[in-house]
């Protein structure tokens, strides 16, 4: 079966950071299940629907990786999934609060659960779903910093296509 890791997030959308972390996990481990949250504390322009179809289609058909949903505590999913890895993305220090926070209490809640964490690709270091999508709004170019169906999709929901 091989070491299974979990890589949650809202994916609201997936850009070619997440795809960066995903490549590089497959590094290391066996497969990798992008475990898309479907009630995320903050309001996703993309429905749960619409986020994991988007990430299907920017991996394609790939025998290692899995897209799946969770509801409620992540722990608990990953628990599920006969797994203890969690794995976040870490972009620059302002990343660290929160992450330090979000892994301590899932080790709260889960001791067996263990979080780990992959540095981005210096060249997304300044990019986040939030500011592509605020400047995606306006009408910026994102080219180049998501999947093309996400540039697609992004420009279409802002009316600039
Ligand atoms: O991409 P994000 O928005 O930073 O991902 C955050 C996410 C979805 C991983 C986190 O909010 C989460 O795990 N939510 C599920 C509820 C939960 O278990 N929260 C953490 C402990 S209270």
């Amino acid at each position: 079966m091989g070491k299974l890791v979990i890589y949650p997030g809202s994916f609201d959308p997936i850009t070619n950071g997440h795809l960066s972390i995903v490549r590089r996990a497959l590094l290391m481990f066996d497969s990798i299940t992008i475990a898309v949250a479907s009630n995320p504390t903050k309001k996703t322009l993309f429905t749960l629907d619409e986020r994991m179809e988007l990430i299907r289609e920017s991996i394609k058909n790939h025998d290692r990786i899995v897209v799946d949903s969770f509801n409620g505590l992540l722990v608990d999913y990953v628990e599920g999934k006969k797994t203890n890895i969690i794995l976040r993305g870490m972009r620059a220090l302002s990343d660290f609060e929160y992450e330090f926070q979000m892994s301590l209490m899932n080790r709260k809640l889960n001791k067996n659960i263990q979080t780990i964490f992959m540095m981005t690709d210096y060249k997304w270091l300044y990019t986040s779903s939030t500011i592509i999508k605020e400047a995606a709004r306006f009408g910026g170019a994102i080219k180049g910093l998501v999947p093309e169906i996400v540039c697609q999709k992004l420009k279409e929901k802002f009316g600039f296509q």
